[in-house]
């Protein structure tokens, strides 16, 4: 059974970790506007594991991009742990995109001729207050240890395969401990057991604290998923609870008895 969930009012209610209130994007080129996010009002509180569905271009990434800093609205309110986005300059915003997001997406968007320990050191190179080489390495190795690389440190992305390559990139995005993960399809590139192995990782990190956001186009992986949000032509045709999410880990075992099965047999 799957529980609708209420659509939000303008008050922020107390604990929304992300809030947004009639947020649009729309992009002019020419004489033509493409209104990609029409009104989008949204609560998502500490400890959630969303997914975010829809058919293609209706405004998925468009949103997603905005929660994640990378773009802006047209307009609406974006408040992200109480504080309103909109009121930041430029150097507010990286501080705080640095603090509370990590970001995945569906391209690992790792550097080719850089090791695995050093792509997820990336973004310590912009923290502030500075991070001392050492102690990058140090919360570096730990980000890779907590995503089941711990031997692959020294790999470069060549040498790694999609899945462990896509950990790299939930590692590097982990590194500033933050306290929302933004996904942008992160399964889009992957085989379905190497899927299941991500969203088992994904609901470890859920189960941990973490709270998740998550754009896929496949049911069997929004199932994984403590809510489902449905978009349609820019807007929330739906938002649910997942009352009986399926858990990565069983579906592993499963694969793996099924697999020694057919080795027997
Ligand atoms: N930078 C841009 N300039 C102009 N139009 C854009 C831009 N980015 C997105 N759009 C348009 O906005 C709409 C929503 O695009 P968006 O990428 O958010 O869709 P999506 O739901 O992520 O699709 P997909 O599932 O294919 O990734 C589309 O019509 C797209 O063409
Ligand atoms: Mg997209």
């Amino acid at each position: 059974m799957n529980t609708p969930i209420a659509s939000t009012g303008a008050a922020p209610s107390a604990g929304a970790l992300l809030k947004l209130h009639d947020l649009t994007r729309s992009f002019v080129s020419g004489e033509v506007e493409v209104k990609a996010v029409r009104g989008i009002s949204l609560e998502i509180v500490r400890g959630e594991f969303v997914a975010i569905m829809g058919a293609s271009g209706s405004g998925k990434s468009t949103l997603m991009n905005m929660l994640g800093f990378l773009d802006q609205p047209t307009s609406g309110e974006y408040w992200l742990d109480g504080t309103d986005v909109a009121g930041l300059n430029a150097r507010q915003r990286a501080a705080l995109r640095s603090r509370k997001l990590g970001f995945v997406f569906q391209s690992f968007y790792l550097l080719s001729r850089t090791s695995a320990l050093e792509n997820v050191e990336l973004p310590l190179l912009y923290t502030l207050p500075l991070v001392m080489p050492r102690e990058r390495h140090r919360r570096a190795g730990t980000a890779l240890q907590e995503v089941g690389l711990a031997a692959r440190v020294n790999h470069f992305p060549s040498e790694l395969s999609g899945g462990q390559q896509q950990r790299v990139a939930i590692a590097r995005a982990l590194v500033n401990k933050p306290e929302i993960l933004l996904a942008d399809e992160p399964t889009g590139n992957l085989d379905t057991r190497t899927s299941i192995e991500i969203m088992g990782l994904f609901q470890a990190l859920n189960d941990n604290g973490l709270t998740i956001v998550m754009v896929t186009h496949e049911l069997d992986i929004a199932a994984f998923c403590k809510r489902v949000v449905v978009m349609r032509d820019g807007r929330i045709i739906s938002d649910t609870r997942n009352d009986a999410r399926h858990i990565a880990a069983r579906e592993l075992a499963t694969l793996d008895a099924a697999e020694q099965q057919a080795k027997l047999a």
